[in-house]
């Protein structure tokens, strides 16, 4: 037996790492123990693999370098992070996981999801989620979300959100596709609406899988 592994996911601006906080607060009150984690990030060594991949001075990345990195981030978090969590019977989220690559490096960059799926093989060793759930939205309201943020925050972390267009409307195609396929574990919930309103979508996908 061990815990359960939840993921969220989404295209740029969708709002998913709000949900995942509104979530993590309401399960932990309910009395669940809960672990916090996202990629590429997450691990100290992972956030160093992420300056690297998303500084916008890093524009000459190739495909394959940006899949090897997600990957070696994912690696680190799954052996460092995730697996003592789900064995210590913890609830772990996921800010992005798999899914990500499959969608930005392997429909969007073109890689193709068999070679995502070999390397995933290698990295996360048949961990897969109980439950991930797609926050959607449409591309444009997303992009301008992400883009007012960076602004925001003077971010450098701009170099995926600064693809074109095309880049971003074939990720948020991939994700329905995503859901289509694998109707037990993605659920697809409206990004669009108001924060409460995708908060209780949320909440009863969750209250499924518990
Ligand atoms: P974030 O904005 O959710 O932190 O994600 C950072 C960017 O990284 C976002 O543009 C999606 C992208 N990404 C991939 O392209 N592949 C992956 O495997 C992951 C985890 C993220």
């Amino acid at each position: 037996m061990r815990g359960k592994f939840i993921t969220f996911e989404g295209p740029e601006g969708s709002g998913k790492s709000t949900q995942l906080r509104i979530l993590a607060k309401r399960l932990r009150e309910a009395g669940h123990r809960v672990f916090e984690t996202a990629e590429p990030g997450g691990t100290p060594i992972g956030m160093q693999i992420r300056r690297v991949l998303l500084d916008a001075q890093n524009a000459e990345m190739r495909p394959t370098t940006e899949l090897l990195l997600m990957f070696a981030c994912r690696a680190q978090n799954v052996e460092q992070w995730i697996l003592p969590a789900l064995a210590d019977q913890q609830i772990v989220l996921s800010d992005r996981f798999t899914d990500s690559s499959v969608v930005y490096q392997g429909i969007a960059r073109g890689l193709g999801t068999e070679l995502v799926y070999e390397v995933d093989r290698i990295a996360c060793r048949g961990l897969v989620p109980d439950l991930t759930l797609v926050i959607d939205i449409d591309t444009e309201t997303g992009l301008r979300r992400a883009r007012a943020r960076n602004q925001r925050t003077q971010g450098v972390e701009t170099r995926l959100d600064e693809q074109a267009i095309e880049f971003h409307r074939k990720v948020r195609q991939a994700y329905h596709q995503l859901a289509g396929d694998e109707p037990h574990r993605v659920r697809l919930i409206d990004g669009g609406r108001g924060e409460a309103e995708v908060a209780q979508q949320v909440w009863s996908a969750v209250a499924g899988i518990l």
